[in-house]
């Protein structure tokens, strides 16, 4: 197994007996996402996904990667939330959060449409000045505003600056198979299409066209993430105690009950960052409702021991930690010897980095548990494309389990409607107007 549960560092504060009492409602989880009959039935298309997805489909995304990667400098990813944090997340991840300043035989990837920051695009464009530029706009919906904002710019440069013409094959459209602005658009122009399955929502759709395109692009194997996914699914799919990814759920629904309202994903490798934000997506959006949830948060370590290390050794109590262990780093690098040790740094001569980096993280654990906080320890075999393709299924299925063992549908979510009602009604989109003046009023 590429990832693993292991519970030593939890012992002490939930018995065995506690993950026995809970079991029956991990069969329950269970049977709910294999029976196809829990809330939420019509958004499973990602439990089969790394085996049942779109062959014809995943050629074409690498034939598009193979075109994008021979006439590209910048490629530019336009989404927003599921459509932007998985390609991101996983390319971080595997190629390393500096990818864009390593990267050789590949362009460069840029994620706009994530926010709505004109100083943020303006910046971009500038980037782009010079370059050979494609764009791989994805939505869903087809009308999420950021990502429409910032699409509707970039087209217009990218139309300027090399023609309409050319501009066509240059941009690449994920969205939904039949439906929405997006896909109109798309077809009146002739821009290049792939999918966004009806029935794989946002935050679980990086194993589709939304993440494979731009992660093939940045040169990794998306058939060994493929791989690694489907290998996952085959290890977890069937509802024993010993399933390390429902052991990961029920722990997480153990420590919510006993107050840990705050789930703190902690790891050692700055590339991780992104999948840290990732995970907060996947978790935040499918259980936070009906007033009830983990609040999910994250960290890198060591990097934040000096900014949130006082607060989780000391702190309110309300937190557990999730600590992601990265056996195999993706390069090895070892500290010299020097003579002079005027730093009195010897000690660590001949060692390498790595295992200087797994001792803080022993240290680590062993302070917040003697400070009160439990921590899970999911070991990751490396950042690979197979092992991070196993690390997102494992996640996905987890949080599936996870929410149903809550008691809620994990895969909905209607608090992210509220906002953009009282942003449209403000900007004055036709078909609010009533609103629009009750809001102005409240903030005057
Ligand atoms: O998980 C989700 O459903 C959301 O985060 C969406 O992915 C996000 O709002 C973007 O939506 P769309 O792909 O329709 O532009």
């Amino acid at each position: 197994m590429s990832v693993r549960f292991n519970g030593k560092h939890l012992a002490k504060f939930v018995k065995d007996s506690e993950f026995a009492a809970i079991y029956p409602q991990v069969e329950a989880a269970h049977a709910l996402l294999e029976g196809r009959n829990g809330p939420g039935n019509d958004f499973l298309g990602w439990v089969d996904l790394p085996v049942n997805y779109d062959k014809e489909e995943f050629a074409r995304i690498k034939q598009a990667a193979a075109k994008i990667i021979s006439d590209t400098d910048v490629l530019l990813v336009i989404g927003i939330g599921g459509s932007y944090l998985g390609a991101r997340a996983a390319i971080e991840a595997m190629a390393g959060s500096l990818y864009n300043c390593t990267c050789k035989n590949t362009p460069q990837i840029l994620f706009v449409g994530n926010s709505i920051s004109s100083a943020y695009l303006n910046q971009v464009l500038s980037i782009c000045e010079g370059k050979r530029v494609s764009l791989n706009v994805i939505s869903k919906s087809g009308t999420t505003t950021e990502p429409a904002v910032a699409f509707r710019v970039l087209k217009e440069y990218l139309e300027k600056t090399v023609g309409k013409e050319e501009a066509k094959s240059r941009i690449y459209a994920t969205t939904d198979r039949a439906r929405g602005t997006l896909k109109e658009q798309a077809d009146k122009e002739g821009w290049q299409t792939f999918v966004v399955p009806d029935d794989v929502g946002g935050r679980f759709s990086v194993l589709t066209a939304v993440g494979l395109l731009p992660i093939a692009c940045a040169g990794l194997d998306i058939d060994k993430l493929m791989e690694g996914a489907a290998a996952a699914r085959e290890a977890f799919s069937t509802c024993t105690p010993d399933n390390d990814c429902y052991k990961y759920a029920a722990a997480r629904n153990i420590l919510y009950r006993k107050g840990k309202k705050v789930e703190l994903m902690a790891c050692y490798e700055p590339d991780f960052a992104m999948m840290n934000e990732w995970y907060k997506q996947l978790y935040g959006e499918s259980e936070g409702k009906d007033q009830k949830g983990l609040m999910p948060t994250s960290v890198i370590f060591s990097t934040d021991l000096h900014s949130m290390g006082q607060f989780v050794q000391d702190g309110a109590r309300i937190m557990f930690e999730t600590v992601v262990d990265i056996k195999k780093p993706h390069t090895e690098l070892f500290i010299e010897k020097d003579p002079a040790n005027l730093d009195g740094l010897n000690f660590l001569a001949d060692q390498n980095m790595s295992v200087v980096n797994r001792k803080a993280m022993e240290g680590t654990i062993l302070a917040h548990t003697d400070g009160g906080v439990p921590n899970i320890v999911l070991e990751v075999d490396s950042l690979g494309e197979f092992d991070l393709g196993y690390l997102i299924y494992f996640f996905e299925r987890a949080c599936a389990i996870s929410g149903y063992m809550l008691g809620v549908n994990p895969f909905d979510q209607p608090g992210v409607e509220s906002y953009k009602k009282n942003m449209f009604a403000l900007l004055g989109k036709p078909g609010y107007e009533a609103q629009k003046a009750e809001l102005e009023a409240k903030l005057r």
